[in-house]
């Protein structure tokens, strides 16, 4: 049987969470959280596949450019994880791309015959006011953070049901759950990412599909560099920038990649848990 096990208490020596054996697929692994997910779950035990894209379908992102190198550097990353003895292995796929999902879904049925876990790990953002918003530009932002939902969680859905069930866990955001002035596009996908997790945790509820999201608040990865450029004020450093934006979180503490990583394991074993979004933001959206 494909199901976690029934107590969230460990299932056998070295497995402290029911991850060990199972097939996880980390979408957008390559980098920033999605990175610290596969090293989260690889260290569990798990069988990890790492799926990442070297191009994007435009340059609306925080690398500010289509090519992003996420395969490239999925690549490194499961040469460094498996010389350490752990099970992770990179697929190339574009999450906005249909064919390239179902290709990257169809490689890990031929390779695994099973799905436990499906982590959405990837998204894009940019800075524009509704003002002066192109259409592209907000169509192009909700595909690479919303639509690329949809494909990798539809196409994933037969090999999660197949054996008994699985998880899925989506990436939202705390502007998933307010509105941020200039990110607007981004907010109303990330709003649409708890929507649709939501809807599809009842439509999947009897099938023994769970899915959740998580909400991080601030950190800084390559999305953060690039908002640093954007609402750095003039006579301010980047990093005095930084600072202020602290003020934004309750705790006065910035979250970690391993913060975020921690919640997914949970979401991802918590066998009565489906519908959910889980701020890890430091209180920002209590
Ligand atoms: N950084 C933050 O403060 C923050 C806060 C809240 C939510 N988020 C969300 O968390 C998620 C991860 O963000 P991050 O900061 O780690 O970003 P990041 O830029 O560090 O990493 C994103 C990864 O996703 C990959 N990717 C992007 N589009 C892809 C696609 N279409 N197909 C396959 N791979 C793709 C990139 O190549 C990269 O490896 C995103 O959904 C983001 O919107 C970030």
């Amino acid at each position: 049987m494909n199901t976690l096990p029934d107590t969230a208490h460990p299932s056998s020596p070295g497995d402290t969470d029911g991850h060990q054996g199972r097939v996880v697929l980390v979408v957008g692994g390559a980098k920033g959280m999605g990175r610290a997910v596969v090293e989260a779950f690889a260290v569990r035990g798990a069988r990890v596949v790492v799926a990442d894209t070297n191009t994007l379908s435009s340059a609306y992102n925080q690398y500010r450019s289509q090519r992003v190198d996420g395969f490239t550097v999925a690549g490194e990353l499961a040469e460094e994880l498996s010389a350490k003895g752990l099970d992770v292995t990179a697929l190339q796929a574009d999450a906005s791309d249909e064919e390239s999902v179902r290709a990257l879904l169809a490689e890990i049925g031929d390779r695994y015959g099973r799905l436990d876990t499906v982590v959405n790990a990837f998204g894009v953002t940019h800075v524009s006011p509704v003002a002066t918003m192109e259409l592209a530009e907000f169509n192009r932002v909700v595909e690479g953070n919303l639509s690329g939902v949809f494909l990798v969680s539809k196409h994933a859905l037969p090999l999660l049901r197949a054996d008994g069930g699985g998880s899925i866990v989506n990436f939202s955001s705390v502007s998933g759950r307010s509105g941020f002035a200039k990110v607007a596009h981004y907010c109303a996908a990330k709003f649409g990412v708890i929507g649709f997790t939501a809807s599809l945790a009842l439509e999947e509820a009897r099938n023994g599909v769970r899915v959740n999201a998580v909400c991080p608040g601030m950190i800084r990865t390559a999305m953060w560099d690039y908002l640093l450029d954007e609402f750095t004020r003039p006579g301010e450093t980047r990093d005095e920038c930084w600072e202020r934006m602290r003020g934004m979180i309750p705790q006065r503490a910035f979250q970690q990649p391993q913060d975020i990583a921690e919640a997914v394991l949970y979401l991802a074993a918590a066998r009565r848990v489906t519908g959910q979004a889980l701020g890890v933001d430091g209180g920002m959206s209590a």
